[in-house]
């Protein structure tokens, strides 16, 4: 990172917006680790974890996991070294509750925090979410509307032949997702919008043109959207 800074930055956006892979590319352009709560929940609940069907249940359900949860996942994953120089958030924190437990967490930290709102319309949303699958193995993101891998069946980064779609991408529960963004994580926006941290992306752009935009945003802090 420029001049040896540690820069955290928190990926907001509506299910489908783009959060998980745009914070796959930003991890690889910015050699910092990316941290996914969705992904960690899901996989809790692939293992033996004590919350696993708790966990299970309420993600197939479409509301948010709580925050007691939440908060150990997240202090016990900020404390491994991997993070000192820096780290992307997909995921988190998703609600005011969180956002003040992440401050008291990285009270302690010397870093520049960098919020983005990644804005896209409803009807894609609901659309890329229809069309999402991942590869089992190493969790690459594809759509079979916008990015089907390259040869079909097998994905680009590791030539793993399973994929996998999600419990939560029903359109019921897509519906309730929303529901839980818009009342719950939304205002996170003014939460941070008062410390002038946040700026804003269209996300229904190419995939490689919203990563512009999100580094854009990280080392300029020049508002993307018009
Ligand atoms: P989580 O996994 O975080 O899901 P989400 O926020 O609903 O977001 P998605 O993963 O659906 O979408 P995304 O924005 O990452 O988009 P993606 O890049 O995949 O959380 C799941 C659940 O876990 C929650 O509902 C909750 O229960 C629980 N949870 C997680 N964190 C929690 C927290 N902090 N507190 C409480 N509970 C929590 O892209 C979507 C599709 O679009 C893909 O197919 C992709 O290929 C495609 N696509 C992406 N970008 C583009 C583009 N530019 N053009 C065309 N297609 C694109």
């Amino acid at each position: 990172m420029r001049d040896g800074e540690a820069v955290i930055v928190i990926l907001i956006g509506a299910p489908g917006s783009g959060k998980g892979t745009q914070s796959r590319k930003l991890s690889m352009s910015l050699s910092m680790p990316k941290i996914s709560t969705g992904d960690i929940l899901r996989s809790y609940t692939l293992s033996n974890h004590p919350l696993s069907d708790k966990i299970n249940s309420i993600i197939a359900s479409g509301s948010l996991v709580p925050d007691d949860i939440l908060f150990s996942v997240i202090s016990e994953r900020l404390s491994s070294p991997d993070c000192d120089r820096g780290f992307i958030l997909d995921g988190y924190p998703r609600n005011i509750q969180q956002a003040t437990f992440l401050d008291s967490v990285l009270s302690q930290r010397k870093h520049r925090l960098v919020v983005v709102e990644i804005v896209v319309p409803e009807d894609v949303l609901i659309k890329r979410i229809a069309g999402r699958f991942s590869c089992k193995s190493c969790g690459t993101i594809y759509n079979q509307y916008f990015s089907k891998p390259k040869q079909a069946g097998i994905c680009d980064q590791c030539g793993s032949s399973e994929f996998y779609y999600r419990v939560d991408d029903k359109e019921s529960v897509v519906m309730e997702r929303l529901r839980a963004y818009q009342l719950q994580t939304l205002p996170l926006i003014e939460f941070y919008n008062q410390r002038n941290l946040v700026c804003k992306v269209n996300g229904d752009k190419s995939s490689d043109e919203v990563h512009e935009d999100l580094l854009s945003c990280i080392f300029d802090k020049t508002p993307k959207i018009s």
